[in-house]
């Protein structure tokens, strides 16, 4: 009997995931956050864990169950989630962000809830800008060097193509996924575009696990030897 194995395309790897909204406390009871399901980032991180990676979720708050044999770390705010991707990057062969970060977070927290004074006036809110965690990963010197393979996600309104590509250069990462269609939140189908230094290529419309599937089989195939 011969047997013939296929080995698996994340076998021996280690692969960190964001993924879901943040969410900005203002006081202990209210917040900002993002539209995001988090299903794309799951469903990665499972395709991931299903290649053979040793896969670590790093997830805001979302309701959905831990895919089988995946570490997942919850996280609330942005600070948070850069803390623990921090943590599990320098280990880590491939990294992919796939969170709906809030670019902003309001100045201060108050302690106490907030109260309507009576006076028919609404509090102003200042915010200050949040890290950005994808670009702090991207320029250490493990993703320059190609030892961190770094992917991130894009949903754009408009112009998909040409913010995609900027968006790529702009943080240094070798391959950005765009969303096609601003239809895709917490839809179990997506259409992405995979956008690297040789082009754009188009990954028709499909089930988000038959697309992670897909988007883990491109990483591999670009990882170092
Ligand atoms: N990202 C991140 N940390 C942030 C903001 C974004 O890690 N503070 C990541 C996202 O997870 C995604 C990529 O960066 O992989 C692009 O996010 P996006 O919001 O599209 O880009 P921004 O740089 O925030 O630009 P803008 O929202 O103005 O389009
Ligand atoms: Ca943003």
């Amino acid at each position: 009997v011969v047997a013939f194995f296929q080995p698996k395309a994340l076998a021996g790897k280690r692969v960190v995931v964001t993924a879901g909204p943040t969410f900005e406390a203002l006081d202990p009871i209210r917040g900002i956050t993002n539209h995001s399901s988090g299903k794309m980032g799951f469903a990665i991180a499972r395709a991931a864990r299903e290649a053979g990676a040793e896969v670590t979720l790093v997830a805001g708050p979302v309701s959905l169950r831990t895919p089988r044999g995946v570490l997942r770390i919850d996280v609330k705010s942005a600070r948070d989630m850069l803390a623990a991707t921090q943590a599990e990057t320098p280990q880590a062969d491939v990294f992919v962000a796939t969170a709906a970060v809030a670019d902003w977070r309001p100045a201060t927290r108050a302690d106490q809830k907030i109260k309507k004074d009576g006076s028919g006036e609404a509090p102003t809110v200042a915010f200050t800008e949040n890290p950005d965690i994808l670009a702090t990963v991207a320029k250490t010197e493990r993703a320059r060097s190609g030892d961190l393979f770094c992917v991130g996600f894009a949903a754009e309104s408009h112009d998909l193509v040409k913010h995609a590509k900027a968006k790529r250069e702009r943080k240094g990462i070798p391959l950005l996924v765009g969303n096609i269609g601003p239809l895709t939140f917490g839809q179990d189908d997506n259409q992405m575009l995979l956008v690297d230094a040789d082009g754009v290529v188009e990954l028709p419309r499909a089930s988000k696990l038959v697309l992670a599937r897909q988007l883990v089989a491109e990483i591999a195939r670009r990882l170092k030897p």
